[in-house]
């Protein structure tokens, strides 16, 4: 078990943290001491979801957040800064699924919003907060990726590509920040247990009728969905440790082992037209 007792007083900001995992992630961090600055663009949802916790003894503030809006950014930091201090602890959680379609069937302003609130959103968390990180020396970000950002989900192809490029950027940012003390680790879970699958984006311009069903089974709730809980925990643990990869599921090594051969597989065929 490793210890969190280090988490009492820290303040932590965990975007979109009205339900699911940010919800999860909020929770394990007030038990454990953290003063929360829960954030989501679910304005009453965050509200309520807050309330909740501080009635179980937790000290969480409710704020505003739209990922994607600079200024929204702007104005948490002012009102984080003003109740709690500087923020110890952000925690990049907000996401949205794209269409869950091939790459035939997305459309390009679908992939832009999927990438403006998991990529953008993230970046924008970052350099909003990591400044005064900077000069404290000292800090945590956790990014949430995903196993799709490991491998490849060709049926999810927009969201995928999403978690893709938040490893790269998050493999930067660690490049980037360890140097002052900032630890920045990314947490890549398998499936876990939230609505987030039955959440996919209609694109106006496609004709599908809001609310339809999801177009694969990718989106439906798979049966090795973890509790939000059981995955915050393991993401607290890998940040407590340092570790920068932190996976949820044992079965994403075969997956990552598959990518990673066909990979080599390459350079084989390289080496053997060079000779
Ligand atoms: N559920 C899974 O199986 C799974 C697997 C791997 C990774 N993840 C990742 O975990 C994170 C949390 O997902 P979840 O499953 O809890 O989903 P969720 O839909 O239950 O929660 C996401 C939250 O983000 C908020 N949000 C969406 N857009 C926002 C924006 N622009 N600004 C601020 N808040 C915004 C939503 O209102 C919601 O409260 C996401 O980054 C997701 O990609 C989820």
């Amino acid at each position: 078990m490793v210890e969190l007792s280090w988490l009492r007083g820290k303040v932590a900001l965990v975007t979109g943290a009205a339900g699911g995992l940010g919800l999860g992630l909020s929770r394990v961090l007030a038990a454990n001491g953290a003063r929360v600055i829960m954030a989501d663009v679910d304005a009453a949802g965050v509200q309520d979801a807050s309330a909740a916790l501080n009635e179980s003894g937790g000290a969480t503030l409710a704020f505003h957040l739209d990922v994607t809006d600079g200024e929204s950014w702007n104005g948490v930091a002012r009102q984080t800064r003003e109740a709690f201090g500087e923020v110890d602890f952000l925690c990049n959680n907000a996401g949205i699924v794209g269409a869950y379609e091939m790459p035939l069937g997305v459309s390009p302003d679908v992939l832009r919003q999927v990438l403006d609130t998991n990529v953008v959103g993230a970046l924008r968390g970052v350099q909003t907060f990591a400044p005064a990180m900077r000069e404290r020396q000292r800090g945590h970000i956790l990014n949430i990726g995903s196993m799709t950002g490991i491998d490849t989900v060709s049926a999810a192809s927009d969201y995928s590509a999403s978690k893709h490029a938040l490893v790269s950027l998050c493999e930067a940012m660690r490049d980037e920040l360890s140097p002052d003390g900032i630890i920045v680790s990314l947490l890549c879970p398998g499936a876990v247990d939230t609505g987030l699958g039955g959440k996919r984006i209609i694109d106006a311009a496609s004709g599908s009728a809001p609310g339809a069903p999801p177009a694969s089974s990718a989106a439906a709730r798979p049966s090795n969905a973890m509790p939000v809980l059981d995955v915050a925990a393991i993401a607290l643990a890998g940040l407590t440790r340092g570790d920068f990869f932190i996976f949820t599921h044992a079965e994403g090594r075969q997956r990552l082992q598959k990518r990673v051969d066909e990979m080599l597989l390459g350079f084989d065929t390289l080496d053997a037209v060079m000779q």
